[in-house]
């Protein structure tokens, strides 16, 4: 069952108590458990939007594709990956910008197999992300909030999980213990190379993230996975496209001649960056 354990509150930063179906901070703020068993600790107030984050389209197209198996590599590359997770028999473990799910529910299945105790949190800022991942593993706490201020305690998490997502590296550094570990899953160059061929006149070069490092955390390893399948039919193809950023760059044109194919081969090439956290440093 998720614990919903150990989290703050967005409003006054105070321990949150889980009492029958809210979560209640000793000051008297309450946030409800939805039907599906995650919470909202997402005040107001912290909103730049009114329904900030992936849209229920593109959530419901992730989904769906995830659910067809084809970045599963991505999972194996994680693990392969992880660092020393034999000499852990517990870890707590925060996807941040979670997105329906689909990695922390598999990562958590794979390392129980370890027989490492897993203490799983997951957060997204997009309701409809946080909605759909409650229903597909009920096994882990979710949370609708923002990466830019996390409503847990400091030296919360072991390790904080930061996939194709929007990271901020203050509150990630506050939140994970001194001996914690941060990984970040981005694209490498030739990442859905064949979708961008069509939906583009030219693709541009590519630019690595944070040439320069991250301030509070130390690159421990980085490891690089490509891989390749087949997408076959337009529901496949407007899967993948609908929950990239494509969706939303690409001009008319472009989307219109994705729209002509059938089946598709396409490259995903993803770049695995650990890092370790400066300790001494928030
Ligand atoms: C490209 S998706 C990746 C989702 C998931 N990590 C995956 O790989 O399937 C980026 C996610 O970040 C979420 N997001 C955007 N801004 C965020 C923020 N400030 N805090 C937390 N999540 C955020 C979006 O709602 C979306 O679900």
């Amino acid at each position: 069952m998720p614990s919903l354990e150990n989290l703050s509150c967005p409003i006054d930063d105070a321990d949150l108590q889980l009492e029958g179906r809210s979560l209640r901070c000793p000051n008297g703020h309450c946030f409800d458990l939805a039907k599906t068993g995650y919470v909202n600790l997402l005040p107001v107030q912290n909103k730049r939007s009114k329904d900030p984050g992936d849209s229920k389209e593109m959530v419901l197209s992730r989904q769906t594709f995830l659910n067809q198996q084809h970045y599963y590599p991505i999972v194996e590359a994680i693990l392969a990956s992880w660092p020393n997770p034999q000499t852990s028999s517990a870890v707590r473990i925060l996807d941040a910008g979670c997105g329906e799910g689909y990695y922390l529910s598999h990562l958590g299945e794979a390392l129980e197999k370890h027989n490492i105790e897993v203490d799983r949190v997951g957060l997204d800022i997009s309701k409809w992300a946080i909605m759909s991942a409650s229903k597909r593993d009920k096994n882990i706490s979710w949370i609708v909030g923002s990466n830019a201020s996390l409503p847990v305690p400091d030296e919360r998490f072991d390790v904080i999980l930061c996939l194709f997502g929007f990271p901020v590296f203050e509150e990630f550094s506050r939140a994970l213990d001194d001996s914690g570990s941060l990984l970040l899953v981005e694209s490498g160059p030739r990442h859905l190379i064949e979708l961008r061929e069509v939906l583009y006149d030219r693709i541009h070069d590519y630019k690595p993230t944070y040439p320069d490092g991250i301030a509070s955390f130390e690159l421990q390893s980085e490891t690089s996975k490509c891989f390749s399948f087949e997408l076959h039919g337009q529901a496949q193809i407007q899967d993948l496209l609908s929950m990239t950023p494509h969706i939303h760059k690409a001009s008319y044109e472009g989307k219109l001649a994705i729209q002509k194919i059938e089946t598709m081969t396409i490259t995903a090439d993803i770049k695995l960056r650990w890092y370790r956290k400066k300790t001494g440093e928030k």
